[in-house]
């Protein structure tokens, strides 16, 4: 599948995605039966993840977004971490789960988990669909849910971009090496 001036190959199917999040969800219930969570989904890669995931939730529980960018549409993390849409629910004394699509370097993540954490919720986990163990900087150990541990290769679809292009392709694609 070509996307602008790229080559994407198949990579985890939309079924295996969706058997995958079904997993996902029946954790997080068990985990925080009795509890109220905050979901907080992580514009604009997460949007397709945060809908499949939150469908599956049985507790009762908030949902929210924020908008953050980093990639600015190429191929690798640009370092530096931008806000476009802040948080504005309370989430003081909650319980707050933040919905990524990927954990590459993880700046993005450590950025947004300091935020977070000066207004005092009970507690943070993150759960992101993919990680990239072998791109990670730091460890964050708040991030309890992974979907998908891939290798350090570039990714689109199923809400992933390049070139803000393929967010829409129902299924994750990588970049075919040359
Ligand atoms: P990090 O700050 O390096 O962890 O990058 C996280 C953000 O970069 C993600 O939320 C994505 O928006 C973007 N990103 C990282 N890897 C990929 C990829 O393989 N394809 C598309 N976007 C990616």
């Amino acid at each position: 599948m070509k996307i602008a001036d790229l080559e994407f190959e198949p990579f985890i199917d939309a079924d295996n995605i969706q058997k995958r999040i079904n997993m996902l969800a029946l954790e997080l219930n068990a985990d925080y039966a009795g509890r109220t969570p905050v979901f907080i989904g992580v514009l604009n890669g997460s949007f397709m993840f945060f809908a499949d995931l939150l469908k599956q939730i049985t507790l009762p529980c908030e949902t929210t977004f924020t908008k953050l960018a980093s990639y600015y549409g190429g191929l690798s993390s640009s370092r530096s971490v931008r806000e476009d849409v802040e948080l504005h629910t309370n989430i003081t004394g909650r319980d707050v789960i933040v919905v990524e699509d990927i954990v590459d370097t993880g700046n993005t993540l450590s950025y947004f988990i300091n935020k977070i954490k000066m207004h005092g919720p009970a507690s943070v986990t993150v759960c992101s669909l993919l990680l990239k163990p072998a791109a990670l900087e730091a460890t964050i150990e708040e991030l309890k849910y992974v979907g998908f541990e891939i290798d350090n290769e570039f990714v689109v679809g199923y809400g992933l971009d390049y070139k803000e292009l393929g967010r829409n392709v129902n299924g994750i694609y990588r970049l075919v090496s040359s």
